[in-house]
């Protein structure tokens, strides 16, 4: 049975659509105080499949409470699939700024270690750092949906870019040209000065009358793809898309990208936002 946390409703529906596995009722509730309670009233299966971008600190609860729900009705399997893993960009100790500091938590390895407690198996999609799966005592695993990214681009790309903004990108780059069936793919240095501030050096790639996608995992402030996109724009290029997995958008970004000039965004629903253009159902079901 597919158990959906409350902020991936619909890729839940999807993923059951894909497998054929029925979809569970869940009641997203609170207490007078505050308190949050995810329950699954008419639970009954062996196995259950829970769905959940961990996306806020309760998103996070919710998964605790649902694996411990499932159990209580009887499921014998826990599958908990993040779709996007919250807080695994925290994979040292570092603050705000990026700062390296003592007394800072590894918070993903702490988040982990909790959400490791009532499942048998983790599945995440394209975690910041891949190495952020050994944080979990359960077997985890990391897909790649940068290859579903390539489908909802125009199939008229002229001479296309597929532009990592830093080096940690250019996998994600790569794996959306060959998907695509064509194009180069470069990358840009990037610098982190504040958690909303980066500095961009740019390549020698030339970006003028060509289509340009850059590719990055996750978009957040969006001050790393406005920062490449300045530098593109400079040179004249056709159009310039944005391609992420993850569609985090916080506070400004999607007016930041919009006044950077970007002809369209395309991201996948691990996060459920009007940016999503592509499921990553998919991936999960070939994985479950
Ligand atoms: C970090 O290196 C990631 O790959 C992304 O580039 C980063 O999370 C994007 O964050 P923002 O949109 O705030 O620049």
């Amino acid at each position: 049975m597919i158990v959906p946390g409350s902020a991936s409703q619909s890729l839940a529906a999807a993923l059951a659509a894909e497998t054929g596995e029925e979809l569970a009722s869940v009641v997203y509730d609170s207490f007078p105080d505050g308190e949050l309670i995810a329950a699954t009233p008419g639970f009954d299966a062996d196995r259950a499949v829970i769905v959940a971008s961990t996306i806020s600190a309760g998103t996070h609860l919710e998964v605790l409470q649902l694996q411990d729900a499932v159990r209580e009705a009887g499921a014998r399997e826990v599958i908990t699939v993040l779709p996007y893993m919250g807080y695994a960009r925290q994979d040292d100790a570092h603050d705000p700024s990026g700062q390296e500091r003592s007394g800072f938590p590894i918070s993903a390895r702490a988040v982990a270690r909790a959400l490791s407690v009532g499942t048998d198996r983790i599945i995440t999609v394209n975690p910041h750092e891949q190495a952020v799966t050994t944080f979990f005592d359960v077997p985890a695993e990391a897909l790649d949906a940068a290859p579903r990214l390539a489908n909802p681009l125009p199939d008229d790309l002229i001479e296309p870019l597929f532009l990592a903004p830093d080096e940690g990108a250019i996998g994600l780059a790569g794996g959306v040209r060959d998907a695509y069936g064509g194009g180069q793919t470069d990358h840009f240095e990037k610098t982190r000065l504040s958690s909303d501030t980066v500095e961009i050096a740019p390549s020698d790639a030339t970006a003028a009358e060509r289509d340009i996608v850059v590719v990055d995992d996750i978009v957040a402030t969006g001050s790393t793809m406005s920062e490449s996109i300045t530098h593109l724009a400079d040179q004249g290029p056709e159009r310039i898309f944005v391609a992420c997995i993850h569609p985090v958008f916080a506070g400004e970004a999607r007016t930041t990208l919009a006044r950077a000039g970007v002809e369209a965004i395309v991201a996948t629903d691990t996060i459920e936002r009007s940016v999503t253009a592509v499921s990553v159902a998919p991936i999960l079901a070939d994985a479950l």
